[in-house]
């Protein structure tokens, strides 16, 4: 079977868009490939968090993957802290890392522009602990959002230059990204991306609102005056809900705009809110009865940390050797 690794960064509570864009698809792609789905912790750090918060965080994830529909007896679910070998790896392929490869992602200058002062070294090396957690499992495919999509260039360069620089080791990992809901626009301003970090609340939606929260919100959506229901680059706000609604329904866009002719926002607004409340609502459900259940979910981390320490402890000895270490 072929691999696939993603993760969340327990770094503030989750967004529609993450669910849109990567958890839903790892529902969807779990029967045909041995899966990893971790937290993680050790990315979240690479900007302040609160102790009690992360440890909250890390758990909701966890309950939320399970809630979602992902199976933790088919899958391997863990947090990223539980395999040391993530943490090493990710020194060893700094080293074959340049600091002007790191300079260049996007993401690090957006972030590191907000920071001002305060920027940590592992907001720089975030990419290269991102490469370690992709690399070490062999993995084939990598299911993300757009805004991921350059840091797995990147893990595919340096996988390529330690094979070329050794000998064939790392599987080169290809991206999978959702056609719709590669990028969840924010709901205020839909020429940004849907986040949590956003400081406008009405511009994204939480997975874990309330259907009276989501109604507001959808019912606020920035919109145009065009008036028609059309998948059209010129109506951002009109296409962004139409994302959402055909990554919830399965409907495309055309099926969508001729569902609607003739039909104004206020009602398409309202169809939206249902699809997405009819969505989260049971997911919601599970995550409050599963939150409660320590034990269970203590189970499922603690077996999936030990399936994942092994597979990954074997790529780390591969490595090590390689590079000329002395076996332990
Ligand atoms: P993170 O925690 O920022 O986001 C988790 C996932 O959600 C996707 N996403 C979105 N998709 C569509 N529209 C949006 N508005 C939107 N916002 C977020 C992200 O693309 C991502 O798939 N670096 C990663 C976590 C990570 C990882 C990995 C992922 C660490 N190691 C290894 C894959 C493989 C991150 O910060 O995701």
């Amino acid at each position: 079977k072929k691999v696939i690794f993603s993760g969340i960064k327990p770094s503030g509570d989750l967004t529609l868009g993450n669910y849109l864009g990567a958890i839903k698809n790892w529902v969807k792609l779990q029967d045909n490939y041995d899966s990893y789905f971790c937290v993680v912790d050790l990315h979240a750090i690479t900007v302040k968090q609160e102790p009690a918060l992360l440890r909250k965080r890390t758990i909701e994830i966890l309950a939320l993957y399970i809630a979602s529909g992902i199976d933790p007896e088919k899958n391997t679910l863990f947090i990223q802290s539980h395999v040391p070998a993530h943490s090493e790896a990710a020194w060893l392929l700094n080293c074959y890392t340049y600091m002007g490869e790191l300079g260049r992602m996007t993401q690090f200058k957006d972030k590191s522009q907000k920071l001002g002062e305060s920027i940590s070294a592992g907001l720089f090396n975030y990419p290269v602990l991102m490469a370690a957690d992709i690399l070490l499992y062999n993995t084939d495919l990598v299911p993300v959002g757009k805004d991921q999509k350059q840091h797995l260039e990147l893990a595919r360069d340096i996988a390529e230059r330690f094979n070329n620089l050794y000998s064939p080791t790392f599987k080169v990992p290809e991206a999978y990204i959702p056609e719709r809901a590669a990028k969840i626009m924010d709901l205020q301003d839909p020429t940004r991306k849907m986040s949590k970090s956003e400081d406008n609340p009405n511009g994204y939606i939480l997975l874990m609102d309330t259907p009276e929260v989501i109604k507001k919100k959808i019912s606020r959506a920035v919109t145009d005056t065009v008036g028609v229901v059309r998948y059209s680059e010129e109506q951002p706000g009109i296409m962004n809900l139409i994302n959402i609604m055909s990554a919830i329904t399965g409907l495309t866009p055309e099926e969508i705009e001729r569902k609607y002719t003739g039909c104004g926002y206020a009602q398409f607004k309202s169809d939206v809110a249902d699809a997405i409340v009819n969505e989260l609502s049971p997911i919601q459900g599970k995550v409050k009865k599963l939150i409660n259940d320590k034990t269970y979910l203590e189970d499922v981390y603690k077996k999936g940390a030990e399936k994942a320490n092994y597979v990954a402890n074997k790529m780390l000895r591969k490595i090590q050797k390689k590079i000329g270490f002395i076996p332990r």
